[in-house]
């Protein structure tokens, strides 16, 4: 068994989980993300849309928002698991990998399951290989 299988082993579910609860009116998509650190804590999110559909939250970034939001200190989470059932394989977008960038630690791994058997899995730096920084 490959590490990546272990990861969606242990987090499959609880993604799977975080996705029942998506608030998604909109596209009916429905996405959980768990972020697990580096003393074992996980801390997971469900995408949050809005009427005002820009004002859409993905399950990758609020799951790092819960949990910075629970004392997660950035760069401690190795690993993030989304779960999204409406899609084959999501590849997170553009904003979630901006916030992964800053938030996860610089080899972190992302999987992303379409079921418990069918996942892709990226190194961080292979989603955004120059992610935006300030100085
Ligand atoms: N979505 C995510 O939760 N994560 C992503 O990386 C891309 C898209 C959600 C947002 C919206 O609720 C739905 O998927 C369709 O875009």
């Amino acid at each position: 068994m490959s590490d990546t299988d272990k990861v969606v082993e242990e987090l499959y579910v609880l993604a799977r989980s975080a996705s029942d609860n998506a608030y998604s009116p909109y596209s009916g998509a429905r996405v959980g993300a768990c972020v697990v650190d580096d003393k074992g804590n996980v801390y997971s999110g469900c995408n949050v849309e809005n009427a005002s559909y820009g004002l859409t939250q993905c399950a990758e970034r609020n799951a790092l928002a819960a949990a910075v939001a629970a004392g997660m200190k950035p760069g401690t989470a190795h690993t993030l698991l989304i779960c999204a059932t409406g899609f084959e394989i999501l590849a997170p977008c553009g904003a979630c990998r901006q916030v992964m960038s800053e938030l996860l630690a610089g080899d972190a791994l992302i999987v992303s399951c379409h079921s418990e058997t069918q996942y892709q899995s990226w190194a961080l730096a292979e989603l955004l290989p120059d992610p935006f920084k300030l100085s």
